[in-house]
């Protein structure tokens, strides 16, 4: 609904540009820059997009300035204290919380679908044990596109549902089976009488030669940890499977796609990255020392798990991951206590520097997450593979939107062209080089 216009004005043609204001329900307008072209000749130049919309959604709502984070309007901070990572995942998908009934179907679906094509399970026997899980998953998830490509039609509404399920159902079974290729040990397949997070845990830590308990306050920390993880709106591993997804691919590789964009330590790498930065600052004494190598725009160092493209506050997901810390690390006898104890002296330390402050730069989802993924027995490579457990449904959901939206159109963004003007090619024998 276009509820007012911008005028401009080029003072030196003359020419006018009137161009339409959209309102969001809440948060800012955006400006539809369409016509700046037509009446300029030029196109906008926003370099990683960061005053960009590139769509509209009705998903997920992010206030960085004060903090807030909405999925279909709910607080991320209700969500994580009364619902369950399936409820979250059925809300993301479908808009609305469901009833009993509607919840239990969900489940039993996502329940039939988590085992793999026998074929699929051989895969990782290709793959050296010391491969990086990420790159075992983001293959393996792409490899799925080989499984389901001639019978899904992503254009009925079903069959979207039914990838939805399967991908979600899935993944924890690849993540399992690349965190099992690389202890050597056998792959070990999905019960159904278990819960999502329980499932996972029993894949991951049971052995075919004993009884294995899941502990079920290690279930309900990694519950938790999903919801938080569920979705960011048009993050960059979000916008990877839309880009990717606008062409009409196959959505199992369009979702690996967002995998490999979600690899990288400025994103979903980052929860890696803070457990081997906390190791090595090693004690509180060498903090300033880091901030230092933080703050120094020569080194490369960054404080992993600082900072945030939108939150220029505290990440409410950070806020809730801290709190869980304490509970998650008493319950599990966790060694990492002496790394969290470095943590929030680190998290005190920085809050008070000059450059974090006017920097607006805080805690966010990563700072915490590994500590207890760390307690939970889930080694450190494997980090990042959770996360892309957890952000399954929310490319999902995202990728379900665009798809279904009459007016998509293939993701292509112009450039500001800075190479060589025209010129003659030169034969090789009169080439000066
Ligand atoms: N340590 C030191 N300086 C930083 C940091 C940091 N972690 N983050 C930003 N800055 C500085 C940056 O150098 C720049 O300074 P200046 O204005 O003097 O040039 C200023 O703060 C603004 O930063 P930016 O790089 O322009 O911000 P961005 O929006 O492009 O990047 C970010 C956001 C998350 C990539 C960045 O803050 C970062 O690299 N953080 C560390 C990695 C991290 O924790 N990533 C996880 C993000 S949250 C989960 C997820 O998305 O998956």
């Amino acid at each position: 609904m276009t509820q007012s216009k911008l005028e401009l004005a080029d003072p030196v043609s003359g020419k006018k540009a009137e161009l339409a204001v959209h309102p969001g329900t809440i948060g800012p307008s955006v400006v539809d820059i369409s016509g700046l072209n037509k009446a300029f000749g030029a196109f906008t130049y926003d370099p990683g997009y960061g005053f960009t919309a590139a769509c509209d959604s009705k998903i997920t709502y992010i206030d960085g300035d004060a903090g807030v984070l909405l999925h279909r309007g709910y607080p991320i901070e209700q969500l994580a204290e009364k619902s369950s990572f399936m409820e979250v995942c059925y809300l993301l998908l479908n808009g609305e919380l469901p009833g009993k009934a509607e919840l239990d179907t969900f489940k039993t679906s996502i329940t039939h679908h988590t085992m793999l094509n026998e074929s699929l399970l051989r895969f990782f026997n290709g793959f050296h044990h010391n491969a990086h899980p990420m790159a075992m998953t983001s293959a393996v998830v792409a490899s799925l596109s080989a499984f389901y490509h001639d019978s899904l039609n992503i254009h009925d509404p079903q069959q979207r549902e039914v990838f939805a399920h399967r991908i979600i159902a899935k993944i924890p079974t690849i993540a399992a089976a690349a965190h099992k290729h690389s202890l050597g040990q056998p792959f070990i397949y999905p019960r159904n009488d278990l819960d999502y997070c329980s499932n996972l845990l029993h894949m991951f830590f049971s052995v075919p030669c004993e009884p294995y308990e899941v502990d079920p306050v290690a279930a309900k920390a990694l519950d938790l940890l999903f919801i938080l993880h569920a979705d960011h709106e048009q993050n960059a591993s979000t916008s990877t499977v839309r880009l990717a997804g606008s062409t009409g691919a196959n959505p199992y590789a369009a979702i690996s796609a967002g995998v490999s964009a979600l690899w990288g330590p400025a994103h979903g790498g980052a929860n890696e990255a803070v457990l081997n930065m906390l190791e090595q600052i090693g004690s509180v004494q060498n903090v300033p020392k880091y901030l230092d190598m933080a703050k120094d725009k020569s080194s490369h160092f960054r404080l992993m798990g600082f900072g945030h493209r939108v939150y220029k506050n505290f990440d409410p997901r950070a806020k809730i991951i801290r709190a869980m810390c304490y509970t998650v690390l008493e319950k599990l006898g966790s060694t990492n206590k002496p790394l969290f104890e470095l943590a929030l002296r680190l998290e005190e330390i920085a809050l008070k520097d000059e450059y974090f402050v006017s920097r607006k730069l805080y805690p966010n989802v990563d700072f915490y997450s590994g500590l207890i993924y760390s307690a939970l027995g889930i080694p450190r490579s494997m980090f990042t593979v959770m996360f892309a457990v957890a952000r399954t449904v929310g490319w999902v959901s995202h990728w379900a939107e665009m798809i279904s939206d009459p007016a998509m159109r293939i993701g292509r963004p112009r450039q500001l062209y800075t190479g060589s003007p025209r010129r003659d090619y030169v034969e090789i024998a009169q080439r000066s080089r």
